[in-house]
Formats: C-alpha cells, sequence, structure tokens
C-alpha cells in the first residue's frame, strides 16, 4: 500500500519524506485553508520536493470551470493529480481531463455506486472518505472492502485512495483489504510506530545493559 500525506504543511511533509515514508501527497480546500499559503505557491513546493502523485483540488461546481481549473493546476508540475468532487459534473470533468492524459483524484467518494461511476469516468484515484463514514456510525472500511470487491470483479485499473484517515489502526486495516493508496495527516502516519511493549520492552533492555558498565561507543 502506498503512503499519501493528507497535508500542505511543507515541514511536516519533509520531515516524512526524508524517511522514505511519502510516496504522495493529497491537499483539499481545507488543508491549503489551514496552511495559510497561496495555492499555486505552497503546491509547487511540494511538487519539487515530492516525485510521486500530488492531488490538489478545483473548486468550481460545473465541469467547464472545473475542467478549466484542472487544467490550470496541472500547470503547477507533471505530478499533479487534479481533485474533482464525485458529483455528475465532476465525472465528466474526469472524463475529459483524463481524456487529455491528466491524473484525476475523484474525491467525497461515500458509496460503491459512486466508486463505480468514477472507475467508469476514467479515475486515476478514488477516494472513499473513511473517518467522515464513521462519523456518521456508518463503517467507512466496509466502503473500501465493497469498492475492492467490485474493481477486482472487473479489472478496473482506478486506484482505491482510502481518505478522511483518523487512526493508526485505519491504516492496517486499509492495508489488509487493499486498498492501493492510503492518505493520512502526518501525526497518524507517525502513530502506526507507537506500541507499549516496545516501549517496555526498550527500557528493560536499557535498564539491564546499564548493569554491564559497557559502552558501545
Ligand atoms: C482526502 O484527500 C482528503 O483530503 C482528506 O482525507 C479528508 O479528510 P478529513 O475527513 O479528515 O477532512
Amino acid at each position: 500500500m502506498k503512503f499519501f500525506v493528507d497535508t500542505a504543511d511543507i515541514d511536516a511533509i519533509r520531515e516524512l519524506h526524508e524517511l522514505g515514508m511519502v510516496d504522495g501527497v493529497t491537499t483539499n480546500p481545507s488543508l491549503i485553508a489551514k496552511s495559510g499559503r497561496d495555492i499555486k505557491e505552497v503546491t509547487k513546493e511540494i511538487c519539487d520536493m515530492v516525485s510521486g502523485p500530488v492531488s490538489s483540488e478545483t473548486v468550481a461546481l460545473d465541469s467547464e470551470t472545473m475542467i478549466a481549473e484542472g487544467r490550470e493546476l496541472a500547470k503547477i508540475a507533471d505530478n499533479i493529480v487534479i481533485k474533482v468532487p464525485l458529483t455528475w459534473d465532476g465525472l465528466k470533468a474526469c472524463k475529459v481531463l483524463t481524456g487529455e492524459g491528466r491524473m484525476v483524484n475523484v474525491t467525497l467518494c461515500f458509496s460503491a455506486n459512486q466508486a463505480i461511476l468514477a472507475a467508469k469516468a476514467g479515475a486515476t484515484f478514488v477516494s472513499p472518505f473513511i473517518g467522515r463514514l464513521d462519523d456518521l456510525n456508518l463503517d467507512g472500511m466496509d466502503l473500501i472492502a465493497d469498492i475492492r470487491e467490485i474493481y477486482d470483479n472487473y479489472d478496473f485499473e482506478t486506484q482505491i485512495l482510502a481518505a478522511s484517515i483518523r487512526s493508526a489502526n485505519h491504516m492496517s486495516e486499509a492495508a489488509k483489504i487493499g486498498a492501493d493508496v492510503a492518505t493520512a495527516p502526518p501525526d497518524v502516519i507517525k502513530k502506526m510506530v507507537a506500541h507499549p511493549l516496545t516501549d517496555k520492552g526498550l527500557e528493560g533492555f536499557l535498564k539491564d545493559w546499564a548493569k554491564t558498565g559497557q559502552k558501545i561507543l
């Protein structure tokens, strides 16, 4: 499973990138607003650092403007993925933009039917939102499993990009189901390392080591 980082925070991306943890980046209008930066400026900086796909989202509601915005965003760098919403206009924009050879991420996917339409429209990625479904007492992970099954049934090439990830557990669950990609905030990726038995084990080893009076360096 590929790891995308869901943020427009340059320093946070850099820290994970130096560890080889960043296969790509996803942003959205809320994340750009949170960064307080100009969308083109910050996205260019991300693309200069990360060679994998970097999603940048359109904000128009009609397909014509969405396509124009997508073309404009695609000028930022070759690794830009144009993100469009899973609406009828978004699907139209997806069809046109992928037809031009551009990568498209169809976002805000909340049902298997929506994911089928995204694949039919030629999406490079579809982004089912796990956390926001969980917030409604639904199981976001069930949606990932349904889409995996359907895409495998018909050899759809659209990659499942598990999004709205809120916990380290979401990461391993998405990987078990076979999501192609998971995009998570940096703090969630960092939490994946945590285990109390690791901390306890390390504490025990260091205590015993101190008794030896030895040094490695
Ligand atoms: C995905 O591309 C979105 O940017 C993101 O995962 C949304 O997550 P949220 O539901 O935590 O805002």
